[in-house]
């Protein structure tokens, strides 16, 4: 059958619903093909840094330099593929590990497969024996946080300074104990006790430098916080980690009850200007009647 032919029987409509489908049946493959493709080094970074370093000591797990030369190959293999598994199913190595590391589970990462672990302890032991790995982390200074950080970081939780690559201020998302009116948003968690939920300095930090959850990283991905950033909103989170959460649902009743009162005095404003623009129009003509009738 001809092209035109083809094109003659399907109509125009016809060919678009056909390349559509065409288009549809690709994803799966693309998707694949990609996963494949998959680059260790943008994988590390994308989906390990936050709880890793390689040289630059623990985080919320260990520091991976040179953990191939005290496990197997096959252990490490093994745990990459499903670290959940591996704890759950009593694994001696992997459970001793957990203990140490605040029974943290090192969670299974999404699109790992065999290829790309073998990739991955490949580039952790390639890593290792540089001088200083690019996984060695961002250097945040570890000198004492002083008033003017706290400061800072509180300027920039509430969005009273910008962030310098312009990315959204904390509030908007995240409620903190403290927080003036009606506190910050509720798509993320309140961070009020994050500093300990997370470790302390050195974990929350390595967290903010490549923040690797659903929300925080496409967000932040292409506008990092600095490290005098990162400094300051830590001193500011360790500032606040002994208090209370703040609970808002009294909050959310002040906010309902003001919109109420909002709306009431609206009503009688209008209605207000309203007579008066009668009484306007009214009074100039009383005035004249009267004005006539005495005449
Ligand atoms: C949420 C934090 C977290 C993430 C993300 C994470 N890990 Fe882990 N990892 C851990 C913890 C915690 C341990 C210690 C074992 C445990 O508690 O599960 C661990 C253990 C390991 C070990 C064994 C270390 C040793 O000393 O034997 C290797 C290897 C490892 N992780 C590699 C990776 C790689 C590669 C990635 C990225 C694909 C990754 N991890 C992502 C937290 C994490
Ligand atoms: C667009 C909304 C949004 C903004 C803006 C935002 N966050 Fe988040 N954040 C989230 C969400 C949602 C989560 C929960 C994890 C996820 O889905 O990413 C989260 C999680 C976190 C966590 C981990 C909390 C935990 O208990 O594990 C930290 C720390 C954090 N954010 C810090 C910050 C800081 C600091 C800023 C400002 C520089 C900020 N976030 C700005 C939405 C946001």
């Amino acid at each position: 059958m001809s092209g035109r032919a083809l094109s003659g029987r399907l109509g125009t409509g016809g060919i678009g619903r056909l390349a559509a489908w065409g288009a549809l049946w690709m994803v799966p493959w693309l998707a694949a093909g990609r996963l494949w493709a998959q680059d260790p080094v943008e994988f590390f970074k994308k989906n390990c840094q936050s709880c890793h370093t390689i040289g630059g000591g623990d985080l919320t797990g260990p520091d991976l330099k040179d953990v191939t030369k005290r496990r197997e190959r096959d252990w490490i293999l093994r745990f990459l593929l499903d670290p959940k598994g591996m704890i759950d199913g009593g694994d001696a190595i992997a459970t001793d590990l957990m203990a140490r590391y605040k029974n943290v589970v090192m969670p299974n990462v999404p699109g790992m497969n065999r290829d790309l672990a073998e990739k991955l302890i490949d580039l952790i032991e390639k890593e290792s024996a540089l001088e200083k790995s690019q996984f060695a982390g961002v250097q945040i200074s570890t000198r004492p946080f002083t008033a003017a950080d706290r400061e800072l970081g509180r300027r920039l939780f509430y969005g009273l300074q910008r962030l310098e690559a312009r990315g959204p201020a904390c509030i908007t998302c995240h409620d903190v104990a403290g927080a003036p009116g009606f506190g910050g948003g509720h798509l993320g968690p309140d961070l009020t006790q994050v500093y300990a939920r997370l470790g302390g300095r050195k974990p929350l930090s390595a967290w903010l430098v490549s923040p690797s959850t659903a929300v925080m990283q496409p967000v932040f991905k292409d506008k990092p916080l600095t490290a005098d950033e990162i400094l300051a909103l830590a001193a500011f989170f360790e500032q606040r980690a002994g208090q209370t959460p703040p609970h808002r649902a009294g909050a959310r009743v002040a906010f309902l009850l003001l919109g109420l009162v909002l709306a009431i005095g609206l009503m009688f404003a209008f209605d207000t200007i309203w007579k008066f623009r009668f009484r306007g129009v009214r009074r100039p003509l009383i005035d004249k009647r009267r004005s006539t009738q005495a005449a």
